[in-house]
């Protein structure tokens, strides 16, 4: 049984503006694809990452070995579905699906989601407490919509981590327009469960999120 991951690194991060691919940037001197894929690699023993077709070059050069570059589709679901597809897996392995924008989250973090699927879900994920308060979009008159409970809401992060049968059901077989891979396995009634998330784990995708990122860049370097 082998630990597969799909790195999803194929969108343009309009959101943070950069002149290359957000997976690109360079925090603390590498490239963001380069921390996410080190830190899956510290848990998986097969790596594909989904890349910009038109950068796939650079993403060879910045992964240096410890994954397979392959391109990536139009939306995050394709560049999943692609990703799954390149790696060639056993029914019984586990796949972790991650996000190159989260390349930080802490490998105990991901060990804990393989652990819950051994364990006999059919997919895990982390989630974190939200932390502002929510209320519905205001209407045309501007008035807030109602207030909703945080306490009863999480917010999900990545690795999304699967039996790889139910991943590959999943992708196969899930609707166009889940925003994450969790949402297609439920469609389809697999039990997902939840494992804590870590701050670590948060999506880089505004450049005010930078500052944060070389901050733990720096701190994983500090010997
Ligand atoms: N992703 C992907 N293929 C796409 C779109 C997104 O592999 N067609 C990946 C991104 O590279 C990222 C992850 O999915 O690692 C989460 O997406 P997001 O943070 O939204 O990244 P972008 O889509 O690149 O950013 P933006 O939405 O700001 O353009
Ligand atoms: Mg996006």
């Amino acid at each position: 049984m082998t630990i597969a991951a799909v790195v999803t690194a194929a969108g343009s991060g309009s959101r943070l503006g950069a002149d290359v691919p957000k997976a690109l940037v360079h925090i603390e001197g590498r490239a963001l694809v380069a921390w996410a894929v080190a830190r899956v690699r510290e848990i998986a023993d097969a790596v594909v990452v989904t890349a910009p077709p038109a950068h796939l070059g650079a993403f060879v050069e910045a992964v240096d070995g410890l994954a397979t570059v392959v391109a990536g589709g139009q939306t995050r679901q394709d560049s999943v579905a692609l990703g799954l597809t390149a790696l060639d897996l056993a029914d019984d392995d586990i796949v972790l699906i991650h996000d190159a924008a989260r390349a930080f989250q802490d490998p105990a973090i991901m060990a804990a989601t393989i652990a819950a699927v051994r364990e006999g879900a059919d997919g895990a994920v982390p989630v974190v407490p939200v932390v502002d308060t929510l209320v519905g979009a205001p209407g045309r008159d501007g008035v807030l919509g109602d207030a909703v409970n945080r306490e009863a809401l999480r917010a999900v992060q990545t690795p999304q981590t699967f039996r790889a049968a139910v991943a590959l059901d999943a992708h196969r077989r899930g609707t166009a327009g889940a925003t994450d891979d969790a949402s297609l396995a439920r469609e389809l009634g697999y039990r997902v469960v939840a494992v804590d998330g870590h701050e670590w784990g948060f999506k880089v995708t505004r450049a005010s999120d930078l500052p944060l990122a070389i901050a733990i860049a720096a701190q994983l370097e500090a010997p």
